[in-house]
């Protein structure tokens, strides 16, 4: 019987789930519940060109141009192209998008979309929605929770399968797979202020380039623009929906600060994060004003339950205090159409993966389907796949290497500052070198404490992005240089 080991519980993993053949011996491993992930979270939707006056070319215009063409054209094809077919699938069995009262298909707008082409469902709480549907639909999986996996195994060029250690009894376990996937999220937690779910800690990322994996496009981390922002810290998304909806962003003065923007409000990611982190530069606060938007707490009421949690008074101000953070990592695990990565038999989907799909910075709404656009893929070969034949399992090494690591606040606050919305060539080198004084890249995983473990594998991310971003000759999407501005325009 083919065993494939699935590391991740989002949407990405929890699809593959559903799609592999049901004989297969499936585990997923997940280092918390099965319901905490990105996915899980996400707000706004999920992109598709299944309204009648929509088409799939005009998606892929979008999704390049918010890109600024880094994108792989053929990835952003099989997107447009397979993931509507996936979405009606997922509709004909029964998973809930908002419907309109006339009974057609909602479609919202988000930024940088030149259609209102974005499903939700129960308002703002899509993510949660479509990952619980889509776990609803899964049989014979065993679910291995509070699992982290800590070390891939891979012998000559092959990945035969994963070190894991259960995180409740600190003990450590090997599991050998036919294939194994890696299905967990990016990095948001390198970053004081994220988006993320705390369990995104940039594991996958780690332990695949540990075992020398290729990866790609790592200069390239999104910061969304509208994260609830009180007294310095963040309090999770304010979906970018609430601008599609006719919400402005504001300062202090009411004054409109992407009036003079092509596309203003609905500009691509990147370009409206910059402005704000302009703007709060020069002392500025900054809002969300949402008076345009009638009924605001029946359109969004996961958004309305968050600001009533945090008693932000929007109801009389009609304005959200916000700022950017970090969001979503365009770059990743390298990966082929099919997910597979430069390791055999080892395949990366959603998130941690690059294929190219996003380029230099991800139209909104698009990584929920290229959850399921990867996953399908991925299926195909691993189905495909000849019966591994395990080798013989490696001992552990026995010299304790003792772990030299910064504080995780020290790194957050460090990454925050080299690694943010705008970078320097000075500063890239003097994280490089201020990096360069721990041991992360030489620690043994099944030696260290979760939390050191979770420190080593956020500073290789920060390595990863920060050596991606010295080699990138200039400013494009999401990697914005300072000294040698070129600020995108996408139309
Ligand atoms: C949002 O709702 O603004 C986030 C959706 C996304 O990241 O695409």
């Amino acid at each position: 019987m083919k065993k494939v080991i699935i590391i991740g519980a989002g949407l990405a993993g929890s699809y593959l789930a559903t799609q592999l053949p049901q004989n297969y011996d499936i585990t997923i491993i997940t280092k918390a519940s099965a319901q905490d992930s990105n996915s899980m979270l996400a707000q706004g939707g999920i992109a598709a060109s299944l309204d009648p006056g929509d088409n799939p070319a005009s998606h892929e215009a979008d999704t390049l141009a918010a890109g600024q063409h880094r994108n792989k054209v053929a990835a952003v094809d099989q997107l447009v192209h397979e993931g509507p077919k996936l979405i009606q699938t997922l509709i004909k069995q029964g998973m809930p998008f908002d419907h309109q009262a006339n009974g057609a298909l909602d479609f919202g707008l988000e930024g940088a979309h030149s259609h209102h082409r974005i499903l939700h469902a129960k308002g703002d709480r899509t993510g949660l929605a479509l990952t619980t549907f889509v776990q609803s639909q899964i049989e014979h999986v065993h679910w291995q929770e509070n699992t982290t996996a800590v070390e891939l195994l891979v012998k000559n060029g092959t990945c035969y399968g994963v070190r894991v250690r259960h995180d409740p009894t600190g003990t450590f376990k090997t599991l050998t797979a036919d294939a194994v996937v890696l299905a967990t999220g990016g990095l948001g937690n390198l970053f004081p202020l994220t988006t993320n779910d705390a369990t995104i800690t940039g594991d996958g990322i780690a332990i695949a380039a540990r075992a020398g994996a290729k990866m790609a496009d790592m200069a390239f981390m999104q910061f969304h623009p509208t994260l609830l922002s009180l007294h310095g810290k963040c309090f999770g998304l304010i979906s970018e929906a609430v601008r599609g909806a006719g919400a402005i962003l504001v300062d202090e003065n009411n004054t409109p600060i992407m009036a003079a923007v092509p596309k203003k409000d609905l500009a691509p990611r990147d370009v409206v994060a910059r402005h704000l982190t302009w703007w709060r530069a020069a002392g500025h606060q900054t809002f969300l004003d949402i008076s345009a938007i009638p009924d605001f707490p029946k359109r969004f009421p996961g958004i309305t339950a968050n600001l009533d949690r945090h008693h932000v008074p929007f109801r009389t101000t009609n304005r959200i205090p916000i700022q950017p953070g970090a969001h979503f990592m365009m770059g990743g695990v390298q990966a082929d159409l099919a997910a597979q990565t430069s390791i055999k038999r080892l395949f990366a989907i959603g998130e941690v993966a690059c294929n190219g799909v996003h380029g230099a910075n991800r139209l909104a709404s698009n990584s929920l389907l290229d959850c399921l656009v990867s996953a399908e893929e991925a299926t195909k070969v691993i189905a495909a796949l000849e019966p591994a034949v395990t080798p013989a399992l490696p001992q552990d090494p026995t010299t304790i290497v003792p772990p030299k690591l910064p504080s995780l606040a020290d790194l957050r606050q460090a990454a925050w500052h080299n690694l943010g919305v705008e970078r320097t060539k000075a500063q890239l080198h003097d994280f490089h070198t201020w990096l360069a004084q721990f041991n992360y890249r030489d620690l043994v995983p099944t030696q260290l404490s979760p939390k050191d473990f979770t420190i080593a594998n956020l500073c290789l991310c920060a390595e990863l992005i920060d050596t991606a971003a010295l080699k990138e000759p200039k400013s494009i999407g999401a990697h914005y240089i300072k000294e040698v501005a070129h600020e995108s325009t996408a139309s």
